[in-house]
């Protein structure tokens, strides 16, 4: 059986779950389209590399990402860091001949992440992106269902990822509230997963109306002494038209109370709807107006073997899938591709990119306080 070595880098919040998910893959993707090892994992510095290695069960650590791009060992480079440092170790991995999985938001601008898709198609390598929470089963039951006309004609998406994890002004300055090093707040950071599922379910955006807000303008700097400036959203809504005639809304927002992980969709056709949120991940509610009249309601499905990805997991249906689960999902996607089992991810660079553009209108939008158009906020950077 083909063997993958991983290099990680970073082993913050996401090197936790891409790690636990490398840690249990074989044991549900069974019979695994290849194995994935844990070989090196790359931290910012020596202590916190040790620490990683320990607790994530790594054969070697480092400090320096280029040792794991120039490492002939390595087959794949997993890039789980701060988003402004995604593009140098992408394009150097690609360069390299690696495969790379890169985590969302792709990139800081459409620029960069149309450079780095552009690089990865050319070099041929498998490139993946982020997108897990589409790969969740009970998403993938929605597209199927969509597809098979169960609701009809999609005419309205209502989108959405609501916590309040960063209401708490006392959250210190971290990468996330930096424009320079997060590109944007709530919208690149939660937003992206609402605009891919937004793309994967209904298709491209043409246009954007947005509003932003930033609530809490100042936070504790990481030093533990004064104050620094935040320049990203807390909060960012749009309306949106897709290319298809529907409609839709997104809500993001960090600062939503009373929300923890809300992040879903209710999606409305002419026969029917659908609604997820992912604090309910392993439920889809699913109505259908074609049920007899008297039985009509909303039903909860409860995923199992019978659904997509499903039966990676457990031969019970309704044992519940959980965060970690979808990046296993992301990872048996991944390694089909190198396997050639399937031509390419279902969430490629070229999809970070499409979400990058799709931002880039909404913070103009915001910003114009008019309606605008995706292309065109691709246009006005002179492509
Ligand atoms: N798909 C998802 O559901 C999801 C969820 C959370 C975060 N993310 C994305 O994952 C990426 C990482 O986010 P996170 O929440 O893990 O951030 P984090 O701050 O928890 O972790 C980043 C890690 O990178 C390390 N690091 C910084 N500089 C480094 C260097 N030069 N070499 C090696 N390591 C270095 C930091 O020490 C830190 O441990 C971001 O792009 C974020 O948007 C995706």
């Amino acid at each position: 059986m083909k063997s993958l070595n991983f290099a990680v880098i970073g082993g913050g919040f996401m090197g936790k779950a891409h790690s636990i998910a490398l840690a249990s893959f074989a044991m549900y993707a069974w019979p695994a389209p290849a194995m994935l090892n844990r070989e090196l994992i790359v931290e910012a510095n020596d202590q916190l590399a040790e620490e990683s290695q320990v607790r994530f069960g790594y054969n070697r650590k480092s400090t320096s990402w280029m040792e794991a791009v120039e490492d002939p060992t390595i087959d794949v480079i997993d890039v789980l860091l701060p988003n402004s440092m995604h593009y140098d170790v992408v394009l150097a991995a690609v360069a390299a001949g690696k495969h790379v999985i890169c985590e969302k938001p792709l990139a800081l601008d459409s620029i960069t992440a149309r450079a780095m898709a552009d690089a990865a198609e050319k070099a041929g390598v498998v490139n993946q992106v982020g997108f897990n929470w589409r790969l969740t089963p009970a998403v993938q039951l929605a597209k199927k269902l969509i597809s098979e006309g169960a609701i009809g004609e999609i005419r309205e998406f209502r989108g959405k990822w609501l916590g309040e994890f960063f209401n708490d002004p006392s959250v210190p300055l971290v990468w996330r509230f930096k424009k320079d090093q997060a590109g944007s707040g709530a919208l690149g950071d939660i937003g992206s997963h609402v605009i891919d599922f937004a793309h994967f379910l209904v298709g491209d955006i043409e246009e954007v109306l947005a509003i932003q807000h930033t609530y809490v303008d100042k936070r504790p700097l990481l030093s533990g002494s004064g104050m620094g400036d935040v320049d990203v959203d807390d909060s960012t809504s749009f309306m949106l038209k897709f290319n298809s005639g529907a409609t839709g809304y997104i809500d993001a927002s960090w600062s939503a109370p009373g929300h923890k992980s809300d992040a879903g969709f209710e999606i409305r056709g002419s026969e029917g709807a659908i609604s997820f949120t992912w604090e309910r991940m392993s439920e889809l509610q699913y109505y259908s107006g074609k049920d007899s009249s008297d039985r009509q309601g909303f039903r909860t499905i409860l995923v199992g073997p019978p659904h997509p990805y499903g039966d990676l997991f457990w031969p019970v249906p309704g044992y519940q899938i959980s965060y970690s689960d979808t990046k296993v999902i992301q990872l048996f996607d991944f390694a089909q591709a190198v396997t050639g089992q399937i031509a390419r991810p279902q969430t490629t660079f070229r999809d970070g990119l499409k979400s990058t553009l799709v931002e880039e209108a909404v913070i103009a939008s915001a910003k114009s306080n008019t309606w605008t158009s995706v292309e065109s906020a691709d246009a006005k950077r002179g492509k």
